[in-house]
């Protein structure tokens, strides 16, 4: 290992894993419970099911389970990781962190361990805040996870949110690379004067949980759909150009785009923005809705696994959320030879 103060290392992902719980939720399953049509949802969202979490599975629940697929495809156990990562806005509890809880239940009781909040950006952050970390000579082995259970702080009455989420996760192993070959460039950043468009109210210091903030429903999501929409558009569309010029790419360039599922408009609007073909677009809303900071990994997870990402390709991960957040990263998919052990 190369360990040397100021000499920054190439890291890139090792192996990836992804979990959803069993039970679907479907278009006609919501057209029962608030006043909406699978017509509606799937033309303004293209959202056909959703899978929703059993009354005992928690965020740490789904997290293990993609961390071990993604910890036996990149050959790293669990005592190998110096780091874990889990970017979550549905943690398993206030605290202690819900990555303190995975990294114990894989059987590591030694790695540095935290949560990470950006909504849905989650996970390109944490996967940003690895790199950096394994780029220093810090750590060696990471572990990074987005995990959801969002249908907990949904509010299964408000057909205008209710229809769009679901439960997930997604993990990376992020270890050290060739030069030139894993992550190749970030962009991150926030506008918290958005704060108030996507936002969960109580639990936390400013309304701590009462009776009375739980009868005004004020521990669910709530959400300015119209103006996520237009900021997201934008925001994905600027924070992917800016990856790709970073790296030293066109957006043409690109192989594989996998944005935040959080729409389908959203999705097709930015690819068309870039000028990236849907045939490179990754899109799995239909089948999962929003998992928020799960969504990505969960992407990229079955991407890997049907074969649409080759090493050498270029893949564009990009996202936006509560916050406001967003962020975009591009790598050249590594092979097993160009990992530095
Ligand atoms: N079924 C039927 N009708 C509905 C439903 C529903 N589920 N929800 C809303 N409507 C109605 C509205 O009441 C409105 O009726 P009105 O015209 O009589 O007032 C009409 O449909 C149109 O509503 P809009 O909000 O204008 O619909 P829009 O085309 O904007 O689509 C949507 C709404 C899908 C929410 C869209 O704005 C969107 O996807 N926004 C982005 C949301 C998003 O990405 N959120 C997640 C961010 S990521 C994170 O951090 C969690």
């Amino acid at each position: 290992m190369d360990n040397n103060p100021g000499v920054l290392r190439a890291s890139g992902i090792w192996g990836v894993g992804s979990s959803v719980p069993e039970r679907v939720l479907t278009n006609a399953d919501l057209e029962q419970m608030v006043d909406t049509s699978d017509e509606w949802i799937q033309s303004r969202t293209g959202i056909q099911r959703r899978r929703i979490a059993a009354e005992d599975q928690a965020a740490s629940d789904l997290a293990l389970e993609a961390s071990r697929i993604a910890l036996d495809r990149a050959g790293v156990s669990a005592e190998e990781l110096d780091l874990v990562i889990v970017a979550t806005v549905t943690p398993d509890m206030a605290f202690p962190a819900t990555a303190c809880i995975v990294a114990d239940r894989l059987g590591n009781n030694s790695a540095a361990a935290f949560d990470l909040e950006a909504g849905c950006t989650g996970f390109v952050y944490a996967l940003t805040v690895g790199s950096q970390m394994i780029a220093t000579g810090a750590f060696n082995r990471v572990l990074v996870v987005g995990s959801e259970i969002l249908s907990c702080i949904t509010d299964w009455e408000d057909r205008a949110s209710c229809v769009l989420f679901g439960d997930a996760a997604g993990a990376a192993v992020l270890g050290p690379a060739l030069p030139g070959t894993g992550i190749l460039s970030h962009v991150l950043g926030s506008d918290g004067s958005g704060g108030d468009v996507l936002y969960m109210p109580a639990g936390g210091s400013r309304l701590p949980a009462t009776e009375e903030t739980v009868a005004s429903r004020q521990h669910f999501l709530k959400m300015k759909g119209g103006e996520v929409f237009k900021f997201a558009v934008r925001a994905m569309a600027r924070s992917a150009s800016e990856a790709a010029a970073r790296a030293g790419l066109e957006p043409s360039d690109i192989d594989c785009y996998i944005p935040h599922q959080a729409n389908n408009r959203i999705i097709t609007a930015s690819a068309s923005r870039l000028g990236i073909p849907l045939e490179k677009v990754v899109m799995n809303i239909h089948e999962y809705g929003n998992t928020s900071s799960a969504s990505i990994p969960l992407a990229l997870a079955e991407a890997w696994e049907n074969g649409r990402i080759e090493p050498g390709d270029h893949v564009l991960l990009v996202g936006f959320g509560a916050g406001l957040t967003w962020g975009a990263t591009v790598m050249k998919w590594m092979s097993d030879e160009e990992r530095v052990l």
